[in-house]
Protein backbone atom coordinates (compact mmCIF):
# COMPACT_ATOMS: atom_id res chain seq x y z
CA UNK A 1 0.00 0.00 0.00
CA UNK A 2 1.31 3.70 -0.64
CA UNK A 3 1.43 5.26 2.34
CA UNK A 4 1.45 8.66 3.23
CA UNK A 5 5.31 8.65 3.90
CA UNK A 6 5.54 6.87 0.64
CA UNK A 7 3.51 9.50 -0.95
CA UNK A 8 5.92 12.46 0.58
CA UNK A 9 8.98 10.57 -0.31
CA UNK A 10 7.70 10.07 -3.86
CA UNK A 11 6.60 13.90 -4.49
CA UNK A 12 10.06 15.29 -2.55
CA UNK A 13 12.11 13.27 -4.95
CA UNK A 14 10.34 14.35 -8.12
CA UNK A 15 10.80 18.38 -6.95
CA UNK A 16 14.17 17.56 -6.27
CA UNK A 17 16.73 19.79 -7.74
CA UNK A 18 14.19 21.88 -9.47
CA UNK A 19 13.77 25.35 -9.87
CA UNK A 20 10.91 27.29 -8.12
CA UNK A 21 8.88 27.12 -11.67
CA UNK A 22 9.40 24.00 -12.55
CA UNK A 23 8.18 22.69 -9.32
CA UNK A 24 5.35 24.76 -8.84
CA UNK A 25 5.01 23.01 -12.89
CA UNK A 26 5.31 19.66 -11.37
CA UNK A 27 2.50 19.80 -8.34
CA UNK A 28 0.59 21.00 -11.20
CA UNK A 29 1.02 18.48 -13.48
CA UNK A 30 0.67 15.61 -10.40
CA UNK A 31 -2.45 16.81 -9.14
CA UNK A 32 -4.40 18.84 -11.54
CA UNK A 33 -6.96 21.22 -10.97
CA UNK A 34 -5.94 20.31 -6.98
CA UNK A 35 -2.86 22.94 -6.63
CA UNK A 36 -3.70 26.67 -4.79
CA UNK A 37 -1.78 29.54 -4.11
CA UNK A 38 -2.90 31.60 -0.99
CA UNK A 39 -1.41 35.20 -1.81
CA UNK A 40 -1.87 38.22 0.86
CA UNK A 41 -1.00 40.24 -2.13
CA UNK A 42 2.29 40.65 -0.21
CA UNK A 43 6.12 41.11 -1.77
CA UNK A 44 6.33 37.38 -1.51
CA UNK A 45 3.47 36.22 -2.67
CA UNK A 46 4.09 38.71 -5.57
CA UNK A 47 7.01 36.75 -7.21
CA UNK A 48 4.76 33.29 -6.79
CA UNK A 49 1.78 35.26 -8.71
CA UNK A 50 4.42 36.24 -11.09
CA UNK A 51 5.88 32.91 -11.47
CA UNK A 52 2.28 31.25 -12.09
CA UNK A 53 0.82 34.11 -14.68
CA UNK A 54 3.84 34.45 -16.37
CA UNK A 55 4.18 30.61 -17.23
CA UNK A 56 0.23 30.03 -17.16
CA UNK A 57 0.92 27.63 -14.64
CA UNK A 58 -2.72 25.93 -13.72
CA UNK A 59 -2.22 27.01 -10.41
CA UNK A 60 -5.45 28.45 -8.78
CA UNK A 61 -4.99 31.51 -7.00
CA UNK A 62 -7.30 32.91 -4.43
CA UNK A 63 -7.00 35.95 -1.50
CA UNK A 64 -8.71 36.41 2.00
CA UNK A 65 -10.31 39.71 2.34
CA UNK A 66 -10.70 40.20 5.63
CA UNK A 67 -13.19 43.14 5.12
CA UNK A 68 -10.12 45.20 7.33
CA UNK A 69 -7.42 45.25 4.69
CA UNK A 70 -5.58 48.31 3.03
CA UNK A 71 -6.69 50.15 0.26
CA UNK A 72 -3.44 49.73 -1.23
CA UNK A 73 -3.24 45.75 -0.54
CA UNK A 74 -6.24 46.13 -2.34
CA UNK A 75 -5.63 48.24 -5.03
CA UNK A 76 -2.08 45.90 -5.44
CA UNK A 77 -4.67 42.90 -5.96
CA UNK A 78 -6.36 45.38 -9.07
CA UNK A 79 -2.77 45.89 -10.60
CA UNK A 80 -2.03 42.17 -10.55
CA UNK A 81 -5.32 41.37 -11.78
CA UNK A 82 -4.91 43.85 -14.87
CA UNK A 83 -1.12 43.36 -15.27
CA UNK A 84 -1.65 39.40 -16.00
CA UNK A 85 -5.15 39.41 -17.35
CA UNK A 86 -6.65 37.56 -14.83
CA UNK A 87 -9.11 36.85 -11.72
CA UNK A 88 -7.19 36.41 -8.59
CA UNK A 89 -10.20 34.54 -6.63
CA UNK A 90 -11.37 36.34 -3.40
CA UNK A 91 -12.93 34.46 -0.42
CA UNK A 92 -14.80 36.49 2.52
CA UNK A 93 -15.65 36.13 5.81
CA UNK A 94 -19.29 34.77 6.91
CA UNK A 95 -21.69 37.96 6.81
CA UNK A 96 -23.82 36.74 10.46
CA UNK A 97 -20.22 36.18 12.26
CA UNK A 98 -18.42 39.43 11.48
CA UNK A 99 -22.24 41.50 11.84
CA UNK A 100 -22.65 39.49 15.40
CA UNK A 101 -18.69 39.25 16.37
CA UNK A 102 -18.62 43.82 15.67
CA UNK A 103 -22.36 44.11 16.98
CA UNK A 104 -21.05 42.90 20.36
CA UNK A 105 -17.71 43.66 20.88
CA UNK A 106 -17.12 46.88 18.12
CA UNK A 107 -14.84 47.16 15.61
CA UNK A 108 -11.51 47.37 17.29
CA UNK A 109 -12.09 44.16 19.69
CA UNK A 110 -9.10 42.56 18.86
CA UNK A 111 -7.10 44.98 20.88
CA UNK A 112 -8.80 43.79 24.16
CA UNK A 113 -7.17 40.75 24.17
CA UNK A 114 -5.18 37.82 22.49
CA UNK A 115 -8.93 35.67 22.98
CA UNK A 116 -10.47 38.40 20.83
CA UNK A 117 -7.83 39.25 18.43
CA UNK A 118 -8.14 35.44 17.76
CA UNK A 119 -11.67 35.82 17.37
CA UNK A 120 -11.64 37.98 14.64
CA UNK A 121 -8.80 36.08 12.34
CA UNK A 122 -11.13 32.61 12.90
CA UNK A 123 -14.24 34.22 11.58
CA UNK A 124 -12.32 37.09 8.61
CA UNK A 125 -9.37 34.46 7.66
CA UNK A 126 -9.68 30.74 8.83
CA UNK A 127 -13.04 29.82 8.11
CA UNK A 128 -12.88 31.54 4.62
CA UNK A 129 -9.33 29.68 4.04
CA UNK A 130 -10.73 26.63 5.16
CA UNK A 131 -13.50 27.13 2.37
CA UNK A 132 -10.59 27.99 -0.31
CA UNK A 133 -8.80 24.54 0.34
CA UNK A 134 -11.62 22.30 0.18
CA UNK A 135 -10.28 19.98 -2.47
CA UNK A 136 -7.32 20.68 -3.04
CA UNK A 137 -4.00 18.48 -2.64
CA UNK A 138 -1.20 20.87 -2.44
CA UNK A 139 -1.40 24.68 -1.09
CA UNK A 140 1.47 26.96 -1.98
CA UNK A 141 2.15 29.88 0.23
CA UNK A 142 4.90 32.30 0.55
CA UNK A 143 6.28 31.41 4.14
CA UNK A 144 9.94 32.59 3.65
CA UNK A 145 12.93 30.67 6.92
CA UNK A 146 14.12 34.39 7.60
CA UNK A 147 10.46 35.78 8.64
CA UNK A 148 10.44 34.16 11.76
CA UNK A 149 12.41 31.48 14.44
CA UNK A 150 9.62 29.22 13.86
CA UNK A 151 9.81 29.38 10.07
CA UNK A 152 13.20 28.66 10.04
CA UNK A 153 12.41 25.19 11.33
CA UNK A 154 10.08 24.66 8.81
CA UNK A 155 10.42 22.63 5.51
CA UNK A 156 9.62 23.70 1.75
CA UNK A 157 7.31 20.31 1.64
CA UNK A 158 5.35 19.60 4.14
CA UNK A 159 2.58 17.36 5.23
CA UNK A 160 -0.30 20.00 6.38
CA UNK A 161 -1.88 17.46 9.03
CA UNK A 162 -5.18 19.84 9.83
CA UNK A 163 -5.66 20.54 6.19
CA UNK A 164 -4.70 16.97 5.03
CA UNK A 165 -2.80 18.27 2.23
CA UNK A 166 1.03 19.00 1.18
CA UNK A 167 1.70 22.56 1.57
CA UNK A 168 4.80 23.82 -0.64
CA UNK A 169 7.01 27.00 0.20
CA UNK A 170 8.95 27.84 -3.18
CA UNK A 171 10.51 30.99 -1.19
CA UNK A 172 11.34 28.73 1.78
CA UNK A 173 15.56 29.58 0.97
CA UNK A 174 15.18 32.75 -0.46
CA UNK A 175 16.31 36.25 1.32
CA UNK A 176 14.67 39.36 1.52
CA UNK A 177 16.87 41.35 -0.97
CA UNK A 178 16.15 38.22 -3.68
CA UNK A 179 12.80 38.16 -3.26
CA UNK A 180 13.20 42.22 -3.70
CA UNK A 181 15.17 41.99 -6.60
CA UNK A 182 13.32 39.18 -8.19
CA UNK A 183 10.50 41.69 -8.07
CA UNK A 184 12.52 44.67 -9.98
CA UNK A 185 13.87 43.12 -12.71
CA UNK A 186 10.52 41.68 -13.44
CA UNK A 187 8.61 44.42 -12.96
CA UNK A 188 6.03 42.68 -10.68
CA UNK A 189 3.35 44.82 -9.39
CA UNK A 190 3.77 45.36 -5.67
CA UNK A 191 2.31 46.50 -2.46
CA UNK A 192 3.65 50.50 -2.17
CA UNK A 193 3.50 50.13 1.73
CA UNK A 194 6.69 47.95 1.10
CA UNK A 195 8.20 51.28 -0.25
CA UNK A 196 6.85 52.74 3.42
CA UNK A 197 8.19 50.67 6.01
CA UNK A 198 6.24 48.04 5.59
CA UNK A 199 7.12 44.84 5.98
CA UNK A 200 4.95 41.81 6.56
CA UNK A 201 1.55 43.19 5.54
CA UNK A 202 -1.47 42.15 6.88
CA UNK A 203 -5.30 43.58 7.71
CA UNK A 204 -4.90 47.54 7.98
CA UNK A 205 -5.90 47.93 11.68
CA UNK A 206 -3.47 45.07 13.04
CA UNK A 207 -0.04 46.35 10.47
CA UNK A 208 2.20 49.30 10.86
CA UNK A 209 6.07 49.61 9.47
CA UNK A 210 8.80 48.83 11.38
CA UNK A 211 11.95 50.11 11.62
CA UNK A 212 15.36 49.33 10.84
CA UNK A 213 17.04 46.27 13.01
CA UNK A 214 13.26 45.40 14.05
CA UNK A 215 12.43 41.60 13.13
CA UNK A 216 10.35 40.56 9.87
CA UNK A 217 7.20 40.18 11.39
CA UNK A 218 7.35 43.11 14.14
CA UNK A 219 4.87 44.93 12.55
CA UNK A 220 2.31 42.36 13.03
CA UNK A 221 0.20 42.50 16.36
CA UNK A 222 2.55 44.42 17.92
CA UNK A 223 1.01 44.94 20.82
CA UNK A 224 1.03 40.96 21.66
CA UNK A 225 3.57 39.01 23.52
CA UNK A 226 5.81 37.41 20.90
CA UNK A 227 4.70 33.79 21.51
CA UNK A 228 0.96 34.59 20.96
CA UNK A 229 1.38 36.10 17.66
CA UNK A 230 -0.44 33.79 15.08
CA UNK A 231 -3.39 34.27 13.19
CA UNK A 232 -3.99 30.25 12.69
CA UNK A 233 -3.73 30.53 9.11
CA UNK A 234 -0.29 28.32 9.56
CA UNK A 235 0.17 25.80 12.47
CA UNK A 236 3.44 27.84 13.04
S1 LIG B 1 0.13 35.27 8.72
O1 LIG B 1 -0.11 33.89 9.19
O2 LIG B 1 1.02 36.02 9.57
O3 LIG B 1 -1.11 36.00 8.39
P1 LIG B 1 1.88 35.98 6.60
O4 LIG B 1 1.32 37.35 6.40
O5 LIG B 1 3.23 35.86 7.18
O6 LIG B 1 0.86 35.02 7.37
O7 LIG B 1 1.85 35.25 5.21
C1 LIG B 1 2.32 33.94 5.03
C2 LIG B 1 1.56 33.31 3.89
O8 LIG B 1 0.20 33.11 4.30
C3 LIG B 1 1.47 34.16 2.65
O9 LIG B 1 2.61 34.00 1.83
C4 LIG B 1 0.22 33.64 2.01
O10 LIG B 1 0.47 32.44 1.31
C5 LIG B 1 -0.66 33.34 3.21
N1 LIG B 1 -1.54 34.49 3.53
C6 LIG B 1 -1.41 35.38 4.53
N2 LIG B 1 -2.41 36.29 4.51
C7 LIG B 1 -3.20 35.96 3.45
C8 LIG B 1 -4.39 36.51 2.87
N3 LIG B 1 -5.01 37.58 3.37
N4 LIG B 1 -4.90 35.91 1.77
C9 LIG B 1 -4.32 34.79 1.25
N5 LIG B 1 -3.19 34.25 1.75
C10 LIG B 1 -2.64 34.81 2.83
FE1 LIG C 1 -9.00 40.80 12.65
FE2 LIG C 1 -6.61 41.97 12.92
FE3 LIG C 1 -6.83 39.30 12.53
FE4 LIG C 1 -7.35 41.07 10.57
S1 LIG C 1 -5.33 40.65 11.55
S2 LIG C 1 -8.51 39.29 11.06
S3 LIG C 1 -8.35 42.73 11.72
S4 LIG C 1 -7.51 40.51 14.32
Amino acid sequence: MNTLLDQFTQLKQALEGKNEVEALATLAELFPGEVVFSSSLGYEDQVISDMIFAHHLPVTVFTLDTGRLFEETQKTLQRTNKRYDTHIRAYYPDLEAVEAMVSSKGPYSFYDSVENRKECCFIRKVIPLNRALKGAKVWITGIRAEQSGNRQEMEQLEWDEAHQLFKFHPLMSWSFDEVKTYVKANNVPYNPLHDRGFVSIGCAPCTRAIVEGEDFRAGRWWWEDESKKECGLHAR
